[in-house]
């Protein structure tokens, strides 16, 4: 693959070339190595002809193209998503000799049916073979995919989660084999509908300040995201190796831009510790016709983020979602000022060869809420055509935004060009925006990741300069802001 074209991401993943939709199988490795499988069609810049492509990570920033790991058996059959773990005890009894045997869980998908089929791996997941007696489920329809599978310690059986998409029902199966798979229970008819339900994620996690975790269902929905084609949205709440039970009524989402959709959790992290996700960072409504195809591809992943629960003040329990690790990947820092003020800091930043940044602008002393006033915001743009992207947050409503409205090389009606949401102050004196950009995609974040908007733009010419500031803040709050430039990964 050329990595080098102007629109091309250099510290998310994107594929060699080809056309590129959901993260599938992710895991960490025995010997600690990340793996990353996508729904690819290596053979066109549009959806299609789908396999598992992959790649492999150490740090999950820079990643290895591997040989594509699993291909359909033919014309007709398409690899859709699914999901990978490993059989440490060998239940299913395919790796006798061996500790670190890999099974991958997907649908195939015929014209005249989805069905879940497995594959497994003798060699860390480099290559797979297909089970000689698939399909391991067949609900004889063709409404039936994106299995989810992880060990469920509880009970000492396997778990699958998988989506009925336009009976918006998820399936909760279990299995002693990874093969021999019993029904559940169903949780169905919870938050958005949207037109389908894909790709459903169950994890644990910790809940931030207690000694506890939770569990996150995460359900993708598209077509009809409240801004349009694909979104995710999650639900908190118990799991008892059966049933999944929501805590309450609230549906959250888990972005508030549209380039956010079937994100999957990797497996192998314990449940005690922060989990780690990747998502698809485009929307159906577009992907097909993005103009990135004349650089020879189409669509890339957001950053991993790190993700927990942490009790929200007036919200209750919510997902907390931020770069993972971003410091690994910094270069040098571009600026840094500890106190701001009301002033704005410019940054010409085309000899930065990645033109990938991480920026970060911070209040603290916030010390009532007659003190909540003012906003944080920057721009990036062009200094050839003054094309731009800018975002910010107000801090007296909580708002975040993020408008791509100038930026002029893709015109299309559902390429919606403005975004909002709004975060709640909860009285510790402090109020935070930060992001990542990386040439044709912006990632921010509210508070460290109370709120998300992940956002793909797209300039007739690369943004090479950008402002980062505070304006109308009270005069006891103090401001810090930093930019720094991220080491590519290609
Ligand atoms: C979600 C999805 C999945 C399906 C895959 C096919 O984007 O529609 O439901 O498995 O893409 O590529």
């Amino acid at each position: 693959g050329n990595y080098a074209g102007p629109l091309r991401p250099q510290v998310h993943f994107s594929p060699p070339q080809g056309f590129m939709n959901d993260p599938n199988g992710m895991f960490r490795d025995s010997e600690g190595t990340y793996h990353l499988y996508y729904q690819y069609n290596p053979t066109a810049n549009v959806a299609g002809n789908q396999h598992w492509g992959h790649a492999t990570s150490e740090d999950l920033y820079t990643w290895t193209n591997q040989e594509i790991a699993i291909f359909p058996g033919g014309p007709t059959e398409g690899i859709f998503s699914g999901s990978a773990v490993i059989d440490v005890n060998n239940t299913s009894g395919f790796f006798p000799n061996q500790t670190n045997g890999v099974v991958a869980i997907y649908t195939l998908n015929t014209p005249q049916k989805q069905v879940q089929d497995i594959a497994y791996s003798y060699d860390n997941g480099f290559t797979f073979i297909k089970y000689e007696n698939n399909p391991v489920i067949d609900s004889n329809t063709t409404q039936f995919r994106d299995p989810k599978v992880f060990w469920y310690s509880g009970t000492e059986r396997w778990i699958m989660i998988v989506a009925y998409p336009v009976d918006f029902e998820i399936g909760v199966f279990s299995s002693s084999n990874l093969i021999d798979w019993t029904a559940e229970s169903n949780f169905s008819h919870h938050g958005l509908l949207g037109l389908q339900y894909e790709c459903p994620n169950l994890v644990e996690m910790p809940v931030n300040g207690t000694d506890e975790t939770m569990w996150l269902l995460w359900i993708s929905i598209n077509p009809g995201a409240p801004l349009g084609g694909s979104i995710t949205e999650y639900f908190p709440g118990t799991f008892n190796g059966t049933h999944f039970v929501a805590i309450d009524s609230r549906t959250t989402l888990s972005d508030f831009a549209k380039d956010n959709y079937a994100g999957q959790f990797f497996d192998n992290i314990p449940g005690s510790q922060n989990q780690i996700s990747i998502a698809w960072a485009s929307n159906w409504q577009y992907t097909n016709v993005v103009p990135t195809d004349r650089e020879n591809f189409r669509s890339v992943m957001s950053v991993p983020r790190t993700n927990y629960l942490t009790n929200l003040d007036r919200v209750g329990l919510s997902l907390i979602s931020y770069p993972h690790n971003i410091s690994s990947i910094i270069d040098s820092e571009l600026a840094y000022n500890s106190s701001l003020g009301n002033n704005t800091i410019f940054i010409d930043y085309s000899t930065v060869e990645s033109s990938a940044l991480y920026f970060e602008a911070n209040i603290t002393g916030l010390a009532d809420s007659t003190s909540l006033t003012g906003t944080l915001n920057f721009t990036f743009s062009s200094s050839a055509t003054g094309e731009s992207v800018s975002g910010g947050t107000f801090i007296n409503t909580g708002d975040i935004w993020l408008d791509r409205s100038k930026t002029l090389g893709f015109q299309n009606p559902f390429f919606t060009d403005k975004f909002s949401a709004t975060g709640l102050y909860d009285g510790n004196g402090a109020w935070r925006i930060s992001g990542v950009i990386d040439r044709s995609i912006i990632e921010v974040f509210l508070n460290g990741g109370e709120l998300s908007g992940t956002s793909v733009f797209f300039p007739t010419q690369p943004l090479d300069q950008m402002t980062l500031g505070a304006r109308g803040i009270n005069g006891n709050a103090s401001v810090s802001v930093g930019v720094w430039a991220l080491r590519a990964a290609w």
